[in-house]
Order: structure tokens, then C-alpha cells, then sequence
């Protein structure tokens, strides 16, 4: 039966008029399809491929690729677990094999109350928060396997949580909602940048570092970004010489290699 109504099938037409090439479209169009069924399923792939005039092997193709798209339905929350390498040495394995027991389900299962679907993630890119979950993309920080039982818990109870750095979570599907582009007004909710990534540039600030000035500076802010004597000296200090080096060489062959395709 055909869960796409109209309003949906018209806001993914108007996902598609947000871009110059109406196929950049259809990363967000599935999020939306997701959204409104739970996964992409055979009528969300036949009806975005419809409306940006692509071949329904096409769109399953980008739809298969990316681990974001999910081909079976989904629990209420997405709850992810990074076992990549930081977070898997720092706990990681033991949250995944944990929640795996007391959930009673393996990766990439729901629980039979519908409440939750299991997933070990790559790198979130939070590996300074490690062992890091997510929660239908939220993320949750520095993470043990008691924390992590309390996390799904509170969820399937229907308590609110609020993620380390991120929003209120809601649902997954409402969280989808999001990411095809339509703003729930809460992007602001929560703390986002924190401890350890913040760490570099309170030494740097404390040091009165400042980055090298770029090409790309607004003119304006040269001044800003010309490095001081303190930066210079620090730079020295760091020995980026080599770094340096390498990424000329390195230029240097990439335009020697495009002179040759030209
Ligand atoms: S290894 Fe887990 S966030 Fe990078």
C-alpha cells in the first residue's frame, strides 16, 4: 500500500528545486523517504528516481551505497555504537557486545517492542569524546557499557534524554525529517563544540597563536590572520618545515600529473 502521500510526494519535488542539477536532490529526498516509511523502500527509490527522471537502479545504487540509508525497517531510536578503531580500544567492543545482550538482538536489529535498532558505527568523527554512541545521530559521549544500558533504557521507557552535544532526542524519523531539510527550530538546542576539541585553540589562544594568512582571506581580515611574531616563533618551534616540504612536492606532482591529462 502506498504510504507516500501527496504533501510528501510535493515536498520531495521541492527538495529537487532546491538545486541547480535537480539529482543533487536525492540524498536529502531519501532522508525525507525515510522519514515517512521507516526505510527506503521500493516506492520511495521509484518515486524519487520519477521526479529527478533517473533509472530506479540509479537511486538504488546511491540508496545501497551510503549506511545512512536503511533498506529494513527501523526502530523508534537508532542507537549506534562506534567500534572503530579509538573508540573500540577505549570501550567500544564491550558497549556494542553489552547492549547486544541486554537488547537481545545482533548488529543491525530491532527489539521486539520496536523501540530500538542496533548498529556499530565507524568513526563518528568524536574519537577526542571516545567510546562515543549516537542516538538517531545525536551524540552521546564517553560511553561505558552501565551508561549505555541506562541510555536504551530511559529510551524504550519514553524518558526524555538529552544528548552530550547535540539536541533533545527525539526519533529517528523525526531526526531524518532533519536531514532531508526541514528544520525542526532546534539547532541550536544543546552545547556543540566542548572539552577536548576545544583544547587546541585555548593553547592556542593562551600562546596568542593566530592561523597564516591564506589566499582565500577576506579582504579585511588579512591583518587578522598575519601571524605575529609569537605564531612565527611557535611554527618554528613545531618544526613544520617538513610538512611543508612534502606538501609542495606534493602540489607539484598533481600539477605535473594534470599538465600530463591535459
Ligand atoms: S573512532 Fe569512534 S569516533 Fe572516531
Amino acid at each position: 500500500m502506498s504510504t507516500l502521500d501527496d504533501q510528501t510526494v510535493g515536498e520531495l519535488r521541492e527538495i529537487a528545486g532546491r538545486y541547480p542539477e535537480a539529482r543533487s536532490g536525492l540524498l536529502p529526498m531519501l532522508h525525507l523517504v525515510q522519514s515517512v516509511q521507516g526505510h527506503v523502500t521500493t516506492e520511495g527509490i521509484e518515486t524519487c528516481a520519477e521526479i529527478l527522471g533517473l533509472s530506479p537502479a540509479e537511486v538504488s545504487g546511491v540508496a545501497t551505497f551510503y549506511t545512512m540509508y536503511k533498506r529494513r525497517p527501523m526502530g523508534t531510536h537508532h542507537v549506534g555504537v562506534c567500534t572503530n578503531t579509538l573508540c573500540a580500544v577505549m570501550g567500544g567492543d564491550a558497549i556494542l557486545e553489552r547492549l547486544q545482550e541486554h537488547l537481545d538482538v545482533a548488529n543491525d536489529e530491532t527489539t521486539a517492542d520496536g523501540a530500538v535498532t542496533l548498529e556499530h558505527l565507524e568513526c563518528n568523527a568524536a574519537c577526542d569524546f571516545a567510546p562515543v554512541m549516537m542516538v538517531n545521530w545525536e551524540f552521546f559521549d564517553h560511553q561505558t557499557p552501565e551508561s549505555a544500558v541506562d541510555l536504551v533504557d530511559r529510551l524504550r521507557a519514553g524518558e526524555v534524554v538529552q544528548a552530550t552535544r547535540g539536541a533533545t532526542i527525539t526519533s529517528w524519523r523525526d531526526a531524518e525529517r532533519v536531514l532531508a531539510g526541514f528544520e525542526d527550530g532546534r539547532v541550536d538546542e544543546g552545547p556543540a563544540a566542548a572539552g577536548p576539541s576545544l583544547a587546541g585553540l585555548q593553547i592556542a589562544g593562551e600562546r596568542g597563536w593566530s592561523a597564516p594568512a591564506t589566499d582565500d582571506a577576506p579582504a579585511g581580515d588579512r591583518s587578522a590572520a598575519v601571524p605575529d611574531d609569537s605564531a612565527t616563533e611557535a611554527a618554528d618551534a613545531a618544526d613544520t618545515s617538513r610538512a611543508e616540504s612534502e606538501t609542495v612536492v606534493e602540489t607539484s606532482d598533481a600539477d605535473a600529473r594534470g599538465g600530463a591529462d591535459d
